[in-house]
């Protein structure tokens, strides 16, 4: 990943990115963050790069030519057209969603205003994304920019040492984590919960999503109303073994797997609500053993509940069974043997998938 931040105060950036976990990272070659000082390209003998508000007012403004001179020289050094995310308080409020999105990109172009603000006219015309690190107003958008670098490098592969905490984070659930506990076992008379020295890990993990839930509701109610559980049925006897796993773990951290195939499962009702999302992974059409829509959905149903088809193939008039069933039809997507074996391909689709539901649920929201 590189990052080329755009900034009046390169010291401010190259103080947060050289120590700890990104320092390393840099070392290591896995991200590379770049300064480039806007007052060297300043268009006056000066090298001033500011001046006063037309209309009057107070504080000044950055003047246009300097901040699009530098972003070219970027640009010039790139192939590939990349975001330019210019760091606001007018922004689109980071999120992990947004983190993991921007993380998908192989350059970054990250402007950094100070005083009153820019001129309007070069933001227009290069900056592609706003994005504001909370509703506060800081001296300038130097340490959003560090915020966004350190948040989006804990996605590249190798800068954690355990790659898992990136994306089993509750997080991406739109949930709090659990709380954690190390040695002593007792601390000031306060023992540590029983359940996580059992060595059960089926009890652990339902206890940590117990927890997770709990907390988010006492801490931040506002991220529980878009928080939902993911709920991956697979159904046909060619999906490879490995698939539903595959999928349901780069989507959330607290999925539940149904295999479809098992006629028990068939046999009974399973009945969803609005804060359930169903991924549908639907085998391919064989002549031998058609699928039987109608009957595949027999025994499920929904109440506004979002429902997505992974298969390959385009199920036939999914819409209207989903509907008369109670479900809201989200989107399909299609599974080549491409997306299914290549890690990457996976997060896409997990990403794509996310952000739709997001979009949904705050769209249900307003409604
Ligand atoms: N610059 C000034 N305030 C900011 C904020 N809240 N987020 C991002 N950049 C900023």
């Amino acid at each position: 990943m590189n990052y080329y931040v755009l900034t009046l105060f390169p010291e401010m950036i190259r103080s947060t990115v050289d120590i700890s976990i990104l320092g390393r990272a840099k070392a290591n070659g896995l991200i590379n963050v770049e300064t480039v000082n806007i007052r060297d390209y300043s268009a006056n003998k000066h090298n001033r790069v500011d001046d006063y508000p037309y209309g009057g007012g107070a504080g000044m403004v950055m003047e246009a030519e300097p901040v699009y001179r530098a972003v070219e020289s970027v640009k010039a050094k790139l192939q590939t057209k990349p975001r330019v995310v210019y760091l606001t308080p007018q922004g689109r409020v980071l999120n992990q969603t947004i983190v993991e999105e921007l993380a998908m990109e192989e350059n970054l172009i990250l402007l950094c205003g100070h005083y009153e603000g820019i001129d309007e006219r070069v933001l227009q015309e290069a900056v592609t994304d706003y994005i504001s690190i909370g509703d506060y107003v800081l001296t300038g958008g130097e340490l959003g920019a560090a915020v966004l670098i350190d948040a989006i490098s804990r996605f590249v592969p190798g800068v954690l040492n355990n790659q898992e905490s990136a994306w089993f984070e509750s997080m991406q659930d739109n949930l709090l984590e659990y709380p954690h506990y190390t040695r002593p076992e007792i601390w000031h008379e306060m023992a540590v919960p029983e359940i996580l020295l059992s060595g059960d890990h089926k009890k652990i993990e339902d206890w940590r999503h117990e927890k997770s839930l709990e907390r988010t509701k006492e801490r931040r109610p506002d991220l529980l109303a878009r928080s939902v559980r993911y709920h991956t049925i697979f159904y046909g006897t060619d999906i490879p073994s490995e698939l539903p796993e595959k999928l349901t773990k780069a989507v959330t951290r607290y999925g539940e797997i149904l295999d479809y195939n098992r006629r028990k499962l068939q046999k009974t009702r399973l009945s969803f609500g609005p804060s359930d999302v169903i991924l549908f992974i639907l085998g391919q059409d064989d002549p031998a053993s058609t699928i039987d829509f109608r009957e595949a959905f027999r025994n499920l149903k929904g109440r506004g509940t979002l429902l997505y088809f992974l298969s390959g193939r385009v199920p036939p008039d999914s819409e209207i069974l989903l509907l008369e069933k109670g479900f809201l039809f989200a989107g399909t997507y299609l599974l080549t043997e491409q997306t299914i074996s290549q890690e990457e391909e996976m997060s896409k689709i997990a990403l794509e998938i996310r952000k739709k539901t997001d979009k949904m649920l705050a769209n249900r929201e307003i409604i």
